[in-house]
């Protein structure tokens, strides 16, 4: 197989992931000619072109990595799939449920296979914290909370298109620890959220959000959303179940973990720190994953449908806030896709 990618920073992690799982990269794109310049030079890379309709259009390439602004995410990866290539779309799939809708029904019209990067998921703290809770250690869930503080000032590489006010910074950033929750916990019934301006003052939108779900299971949650802190970057996450509790995130070494297992007298609590590496844009993993469903055929488990239920458990918070309401997520916002 052989691949090619579209947006050359947050897709460079792309092209090293391709090459690390042995896909040849033959095709590259991105507007920027100094950008895509470099990248061809650096990694000879066959075809590099501004435009993304030839990259697609390659027949010497099977799987087409999206790692363009979100904005353009609907474009680049319906054009991909329309011209026979699997797709790995970054997050978020889009920033609204009428692109994700569109994609979706690309994906079934191409019958090419579609996974959204959503990397928290291979990140190996978070992974760690799953089997855990899957293994039933710390007992029934009761409370999940996770957060994605990140101070847009200082963060590298973050480009101005971000600073837009299409792009809600709960949807592009704060799926991460929406989607998190919702692959630990399962898919929230109800949100209720509260933002604020007071960091980013000159950013046209709220640049901090707190969003409380309910989730199946009468499954509390909360998400924090700040993209203006002063502090570093941290997806910092607790999990709490009926026989333990769980501290992680995606920068640290370790995880805590508290359980009745690990602690047996109940004097006696205490965190045990369980080291992990640190790799919190591992996408490397995710790519790997990638390949072996396309090698295999198997179902992914983030594919479109994945990518527009964390999106619309996004919309709810935006719309909440706004509006100042709870939001059914499942009547207001899945059933407009669920069914398709
Ligand atoms: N998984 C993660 O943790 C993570 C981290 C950062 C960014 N992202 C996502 O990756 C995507 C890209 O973000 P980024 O931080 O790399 O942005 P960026 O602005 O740093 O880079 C985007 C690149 O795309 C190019 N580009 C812009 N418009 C284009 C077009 N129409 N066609 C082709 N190329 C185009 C730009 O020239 C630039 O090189 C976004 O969807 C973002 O949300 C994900």
């Amino acid at each position: 197989m052989k691949a090619g990618i579209i947006g050359l920073r947050m897709g460079r992690a792309h092209l090293a992931g391709y090459l690390q799982n042995n896909i040849e990269v033959t095709g590259i794109c991105d507007t920027d000619l100094t950008t895509l310049e470099l990248v061809r030079k650096e990694f000879n890379i066959p075809l590099a072109t501004t435009d993304h309709r030839e990259l697609a259009k390659i027949n010497d390439i099977d799987i087409i990595s999206v790692a363009s602004p979100d904005y353009y995410h609907r474009q680049h990866c319906i054009d991909a799939l329309m011209e026979g290539k699997h797709v790995l779309c970054e997050k978020p799939l889009a920033l609204n449920l009428e692109d994700c809708i569109e994609i979706i029904k690309a994906v079934r019209q191409s019958g090419k296979k579609f996974m959204i990067g959503q990397v928290c998921r291979f990140a190996p703290g978070f992974v760690l914290t799953k089997q855990i809770i899957d293994s039933g250690e710390i007992g029934e869930l009761f409370f999940v909370e996770s957060e994605y503080a990140h101070d847009y000032r200082v963060a590298e590489g973050v480009g101005r298109w971000r600073k837009d006010p299409r792009r809600k910074p709960f949807i592009g950033g704060g799926c991460h620890a929406v989607d998190l929750l919702r692959w630990i916990a399962g898919d929230p019934l109800e949100g209720f959220a509260y933002s604020n301006h007071k960091c980013l003052t000159d950013w046209p939108v709220d640049d901090a959000t707190i969003a409380i779900y309910k989730f199946e299971n009468e499954i509390m949650g909360k998400v924090f959303c700040s993209i203006g802190c002063i502090r570093p970057y941290t997806m910092r996450s607790v999990f709490y179940g009926t026989k333990g509790t769980i501290i992680s995130d995606n920068t640290s070494d370790h995880i805590l973990l508290c359980s009745t297992k690990y602690f047996k007298t109940k004097t006696n609590y205490n965190f045990a720190k369980i080291p992990v590496n640190i790799a919190h844009h591992n996408v490397a993993a995710e790519i790997k994953y990638f390949i072996d469903c396309l090698q295999n055929n198997k179902p992914i488990e983030t594919d479109e449908m994945e990518g527009t239920k964390t999106v619309a458990t996004c919309i709810a918070a935006v719309i909440s806030s706004e509006e100042r309401r709870i939001v059914n997520i499942r009547e207001e916002l899945f059933s407009i896709f669920i069914n398709l």
